[in-house]
């Protein structure tokens, strides 16, 4: 797959299964978005893999961090969450680690990470798997991002879910360039 058609092509799927990617396939899925345009070269991020029985683990983040920020969660509630990173075999959670820098603000480091998170989605595709990328509530809440690893100022950019794809790509919609481009 070209670059190109990779680029025009992209289409996330949200039904994803086993097999996801091994371990040298999600090394190149990294590796891709680690080329991410990053203002300054700060870094200002880490990555974590979740697969196998750690996605349960996750899960059981998601649902401790419902149940203490919202007490009257309902059990269907809770047990969505709790299965929530059971949607795909392999999740790669990008965080944003901020760097105080007098001249890079935030909010372009938000952008290196999710440049990062969409070089991954398109190397994940060019291997031939689908992607989803997915926020929620879990991607700003304190308990979460301590779970991960994380500090405080710190945030979920993207949890991106990996795997084979399940049933048809959607159609890819129309193409948007009339009127979304325009020359000054
Ligand atoms: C920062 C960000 C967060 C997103 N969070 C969610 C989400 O939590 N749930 C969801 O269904 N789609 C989410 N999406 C959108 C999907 O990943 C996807 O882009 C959308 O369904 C459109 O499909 P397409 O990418 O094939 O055009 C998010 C996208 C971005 C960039």
């Amino acid at each position: 797959m070209s670059v190109l058609t990779a680029l025009h092509e992209r289409n996330s799927h949200s039904k994803l299964m086993e097999p996801g990617p091994d371990a040298s396939q999600l090394q190149a899925i990294v590796q891709a978005g680690l080329r991410a345009p990053d203002h300054g070269r700060l870094r200002p991020w880490h990555f974590l893999a979740i697969q196998g029985d750690r996605r349960e683990a996750l899960g059981e983040l998601f649902t401790k961090a419902l149940k203490l920020s919202r007490p009257g969660a309902t059990e269907a509630e809770l047990t969505k969450a709790r299965a929530a990173p059971l949607r795909a075999p392999v999740i790669v959670a990008g965080l944003l680690k901020p760097v105080d820098h007098p001249k890079v603000p935030r909010v372009e480091q938000v952008a290196a990470v999710a440049c990062a998170l969409h070089g991954m989605s398109l190397a994940a595709e060019a291997q031939g798997f689908g992607t989803m990328w997915r926020t929620g509530w879990y991607a700003q809440d304190a308990i979460v991002i301590d779970g991960l690893g994380g500090s405080p100022g710190d945030e979920v950019i993207g949890f991106l879910y990996l795997g084979a794809r399940k049933g048809d790509s959607k159609p890819l919609a129309a193409p948007e360039f009339e009127g979304s481009f325009s020359l000054y």
